[in-house]
């Protein structure tokens, strides 16, 4: 039996040839690059819900059996076994780190956390009240005015050093725009703290005061950038991957993909289950919402249940449960919030309405509680989730640079529009 498909066309009796690829793991896929030479036809495909646009060993998602895996490691045993730092190198290095490679890649991020002082000005421009991700975008397309050298992406060493430049100075960047909106003063870099504790610092910490980071919450916030760390040809990565494509410099690429994933529909989630737990008020609310999300007719959906590609269990949420309560007893939150929040859960996995449509709560759920808890302000949700995901933006755009070619992004499109008018 050959491995290709035929296709037929009905019209005329016309019949095509197209070989199957078969990847490692995961469903086959069907070659249509000569579709267009062989049928005189594009197709049709909105959101690309069935196209696989490029090839990839980084990361391997079976929504069905709720499986996410990062070059072959589960994440569960990840999120167990290792630290966001951990993935951050097996992302970028197809490996995880000896305890060598790991003290290597921390003290070089470390090194790279500082930003260029003249940057400070460009913060001072921005209104107060700036969106923290306006500024952040703003500041990494930056980067590339005031880290002009290591600019020949034709070098592994000059790209794999602009990888680290992004990744370190990325969440220096996130805490100064979350300061600046506050006109608070901005904190630098504390060599001795590591990554994600060093993040939590500048965020909360004061000239000349101590600051209590307890472990619970380091752990607590390494899981949640851990978990973001990719998650395969998402809307964000797709931007960086069709960006990167013209040859565009990464600081311009990752500028990009921090746009994608600021939109509601994708990075913007987590804020929303909180602003809807916020609006809910009280759990005496809760039976109100319930019936709202259930009621055919109201348009009215519970945030943080359901996902696009996870249809048994989200294997994030299931790790950020445990996290998030173990966050909350052993930080002693019993908020209202979090008391609205337990009853919908509970009410959620119960409910056959809820059940038989496989919803239960999604990432987004978990990790606005954990934020929530963590006393980081909504606005800087999607910060956060910039941080955890710019190793993976990283990754992918490497895993682009060193394929034999670069195919630009370019798709087609169903044109629906005037015919050739005539003037009157
Ligand atoms: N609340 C109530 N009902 C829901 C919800 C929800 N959150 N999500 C889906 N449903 C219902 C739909 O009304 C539909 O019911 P029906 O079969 O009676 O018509 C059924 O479940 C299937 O819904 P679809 O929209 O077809 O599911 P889809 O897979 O397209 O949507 C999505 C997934 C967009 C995530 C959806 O569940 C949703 O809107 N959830 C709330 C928003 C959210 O939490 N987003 C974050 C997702 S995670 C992430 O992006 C990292």
């Amino acid at each position: 039996m050959k491995n290709s498909v035929t296709l037929t066309d009905n019209r005329n009796g016309n019949s095509y040839e197209f070989p199957i690829l078969n990847g490692t793991m995961g469903p086959d896929v069907i070659d249509i690059s000569t579709f267009f030479t062989q049928t005189g036809m594009f197709t049709f495909d909105r959101g690309y819900t069935s196209t696989a646009m490029c090839r990839s060993s980084i990361t391997y998602i079976d929504g069905l059996k709720g499986e996410l895996m990062h070059r072959g490691y589960d994440i569960a045993y990840l999120a167990e076994n290792k630290t966001y730092l951990d993935v951050a190198y097996l992302l970028l290095n197809k490996e995880l780190p000896s305890k060598e490679q790991f003290l290597e890649f921390k003290s070089e991020l470390k090194k790279r956390s500082y930003i260029h002082e003249g940057m400070m000005k460009i913060f001072d421009a921005f209104p107060s009240g700036a969106h923290p991700m306006a500024v952040l975008q703003a500041s990494v397309s930056a980067l590339s005015a005031f880290y002009s050298d290591h600019l020949n992406m034709n070098k592994p060493e000059e790209y794999k050093e602009m990888a680290m430049r992004i990744i370190a100075k990325i969440p220096t960047l996130a805490a100064f725009s979350y300061r600046h909106k506050k006109g608070y003063p901005i904190i630098y870099p504390n060599l001795d703290r590591g990554f994600t504790e060093n993040f939590l610092y500048m965020l909360r910490a004061y000239p000349y005061e101590h600051v209590d980071l307890k472990p619970v919450e380091i752990k607590a916030l390494d899981t949640v950038f851990m978990l973001h760390a990719d998650h395969e040809q998402n809307a964000s990565t797709t931007t960086v991957r069709t960006v990167g494509s013209t040859h565009a410099h990464p600081y311009a690429c990752i500028a990009a993909g921090i746009g994608a994933l600021w939109g509601h529909a994708h990075g913007g989630a987590n804020e929303g289950v909180i602003r809807q737990l916020e609006a809910i008020g009280t759990v005496d609310n809760v039976d109100k919402i319930i019936a709202r999300a259930k009621d055919k007719n109201d348009p009215f959906r519970l945030m943080g249940f359901g996902h696009r590609v996870y249809k048994n269990f989200d294997p994030r949420a299931k790790v950020l449960k445990s996290m998030c309560y173990q966050l909350l007893d052993e930080i002693g939150i019993n908020s209202e919030l979090i008391k609205i929040a337990n009853r919908i859960e509970e009410i959620v996995l119960n409910d056959e309405y809820f059940i038989s449509r496989n919803l239960y709560p999604n990432v987004d759920f978990y990790s606005g509680l954990i934020l929530k808890a963590l006393g980081i302000p909504n606005d800087m949700f999607a910060v956060i989730f910039v941080i955890g995901r710019t190793p993976g933006w990283i990754s992918q755009w490497i895993e682009l640079k060193e394929q034999d070619t670069i195919k630009i992004v370019r798709p087609r499109q169903l044109y629906v529009g005037h015919t050739n008018r005539t003037p009157k």
